[in-house]
């Protein structure tokens, strides 16, 4: 109740900017990118002020749309001059808004002049854009002459980029609608599994059955929830004002990340019978499962920097489209072999446990596979203005899968006959095997105790 009480304080939250960029722009170039958005056909719009001094004059504001042709053609292309990033635009198309009193569309009013080439130029204005779908639009800002007497470029600048008036709409790149709601309904659903699995837990507990792998499925839920809920909260500011909060975004990004980490080394665990058929990983084990689990957590925070740091606004990449990326997936490909092998060698010590590990190899083999999968289809398949909320919901929808199929094996009803513990949790430490008459301690569980 607390939760939802939170989260229509902070969706109520009045609205209105946009993406709303200000600042000033100053460098010794000729031609720089200021932003991209992800603009809706005839909604889309774009609010500007510039303020430059009218000896500079004139810079142009230069919309480039996403096309082959066009933005991949100029940006971080050297050999080409200013005025050659110019005349890939289509002046017919209002692609070029000259910032002069001449050219009335740009709004410019000379202030404060006091003679010749004196004064400050503030131009204000705004357009929409129409094209045949939602497609990204690349703002630029270029000073050809200035950039011949080596000038560079110096304004300062406010810009606010909309698409309509909608709450669910107006400030977000079209390429990102629907991951706040995506959100929003997967992080009441994950609640919800959080406090089935809670009752579940009590009934586990009530048979001595609650074991170590058990409680690190509820941590990765909680994690999710409280991930979810991060990122609800900072995507939702965005939404109200534009600017949202990107430490909260992070810190959400964080928690889910870390959940997917923790699930992964759950799924390890239970491949090598852990809490189902023995009491301990052996020593060597132990090592390998932590140098693997630190080195995936390290890749992760390398795919962090990238997209936090080092990734190109100009480029609309994907971030798994860099080594990092791709040294996930190996990985990825890489536990899902240890998982087989960990499987397959419990299996043959411990035949009758089948019915609990047939269907976890079948259903986690494609957990494992899943997000190469998407990745690739994402890569190849999935047009660019839509990658972004495609990929998110086809990742909780998965999340989601696991963790139910998890919840499912793990019920401890008599109808379940895929039930995986058969020793209790106080019996654990005192197991003893008994080979040729004598009596030792082992970490191996006797069969079918239960
Ligand atoms: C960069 O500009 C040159 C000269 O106009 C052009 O031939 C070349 O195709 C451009 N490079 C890219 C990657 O588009
Ligand atoms: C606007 O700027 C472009 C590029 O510098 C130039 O070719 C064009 O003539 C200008 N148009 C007006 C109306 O000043
Ligand atoms: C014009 O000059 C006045 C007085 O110096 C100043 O307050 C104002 O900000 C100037 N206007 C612009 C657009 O720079």
């Amino acid at each position: 109740m607390y939760l939802l009480t939170l989260l229509v304080g902070v969706l109520t939250v009045t609205c209105c900017s946009g993406l709303y960029l200000e600042g000033r722009l100053f460098t010794r170039e000729d031609w720089s990118f200021l932003s991209r958005f992800c603009f809706l056909s005839d909604i889309g719009r774009m609010q500007f002020k510039f303020v430059f001094p009218y000896a500079d004059c004139c810079n142009n504001i230069l919309l480039y749309f996403d096309d082959g042709v066009q933005w991949p053609k100029v940006y971080k292309n050297s050999s080409k001059t200013c005025h050659q990033k110019e005349a890939v635009l289509e002046p017919e198309n209002n692609q070029i808004i000259n910032l002069t009193t001449r050219y009335t569309w740009s709004g410019c009013v000379l202030h404060n002049s006091s003679g010749e080439n004196s004064g400050v130029l503030v131009c204000e204005g705004g357009r929409s854009f129409r094209s045949k779908h939602e497609r990204w639009w690349y703002i630029a800002i270029s000073n050809c002459k200035s950039g011949q007497l080596g000038k560079g470029i110096d304004l300062t600048y406010q810009v606010k980029l909309t698409n309509g008036h909608s709450f669910w709409t107006e400030h977000f790149s079209a390429d990102e609608f629907g991951i706040l709601e995506t959100n929003l309904f997967f992080l009441i659903v994950f609640a919800l599994m959080l406090i089935l699995s809670i009752h579940v837990a009590v009934s586990l507990q009530n048979r001595q059955m609650l074991h170590t792998t058990y409680k690190m499925f509820m941590v990765c839920i909680a994690l999710e929830v409280f991930g979810l809920l991060m990122l609800c909260v900072a995507i939702g500011t965005y939404a109200s004002d534009g600017i949202g909060n990107n430490g909260l975004k992070l810190i959400g990004e964080i928690l889910g990340t870390s959940a997917e980490l923790l699930f992964l080394l759950l799924l390890l665990l239970l491949g090598k019978g852990f809490t189902i058929t023995r009491g301990h990983l052996s020593y060597a084990g132990t090592i390998k499962m932590s140098v693997f689990i630190t080195v995936y957590a390290v890749i992760d925070v390398i795919l962090f920097l990238y997209e936090y740091i080092l990734f190109d606004p100009g480029l609309v990449l994907y971030v798994y489209e860099s080594p990092a990326g791709y040294g996930l997936i190996g990985l990825r490909l890489a536990a899902w072999v240890w998982f087989s092998y960990g499987i397959i060698f419990t299996l043959k010590h411990y035949p009758e446990k089948n019915k609990f590990y047939y269907p976890l190899y079948g259903i986690y083999t494609i957990w494992f596979y899943a997000i190469p999968i998407i990745v690739l289809v994402a890569t190849f398949a999935i047009p660019r203005y839509m990658r972004r909320k495609v990929v998110n919901g086809l990742q909780r929808c998965i999340d989601f899968l696991a963790y139910s199929v998890f919840l499912t094996l793990m019920r401890p009803q008599a109808a379940n006959r895929n039930f995986p513990y058969h020793v209790r949790t106080s019996q654990i430490g005192t197991v003893v095997s008994v080979t040729d008459g004598k009596t030792h301690a082992t970490s191996n569980f006797p069969h079918n105790m239960y």
